[in-house]
């Protein structure tokens, strides 16, 4: 579907997905580009998008939680995530699943080395750590492979 909003171009993609598009998916955290609360993907990659102005995705895909699944068709990421219990306060979690759907899509069948280190730009203040580790090998197909 493709909608106009009328925008500044600076402002950060997050603003226009959430307040214009009502896309509450992707959460501001630290607006810095730091904690990875705000990822979008971008034409298939893993973006932030509270640092990235809205000028720079003109004419970009752009995928949001919203994009991979819904509560009825949820992906495997999102069953993963509700089966492990890998949320507590869950404001970390947008970004925990749009950068491990990355991840997969790079390297379908990691180990949990590799899946720690291609979480580990995402920030979780809760400790939520080892359960997101748990989905995304079960969104994998390797429930309960801790090594
Ligand atoms: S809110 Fe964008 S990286 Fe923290
Ligand atoms: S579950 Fe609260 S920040 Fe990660």
């Amino acid at each position: 579907m493709v909608r106009k909003i009328p925008w500044d171009p600076n402002q950060p993609l997050l603003y226009v997905l959430r307040d214009g598009l009502a896309l509450h998916g992707p959460k501001f955290g630290c607006g810095l580009g730091q904690c990875g609360a705000c990822t979008v993907m971008v034409n298939g990659q893993p973006a932030r998008s509270c640092t990235m102005p809205i000028s720079k995705a003109a004419g970009a895909s752009v995928t949001t939680l919203e994009g991979l699944g819904t509560p009825e068709k949820p992906s495997a990421l999102q069953v993963a995530f509700i089966a492990e219990g890998a949320a507590q306060c869950g404001y970390c979690t947008n970004g925990m699943i749009m950068t491990a759907e990355a991840l997969l899509k790079r390297t379908p069948k990691p180990t949990v080395e590799q899946v720690k280190q291609g979480m580990a730009s995402c920030l979780c203040r809760c400790g939520t750590h080892t359960r997101i580790v748990r989905a995304v090998m079960r969104a994998s197909g390797q429930a309960g492979r801790t090594a």
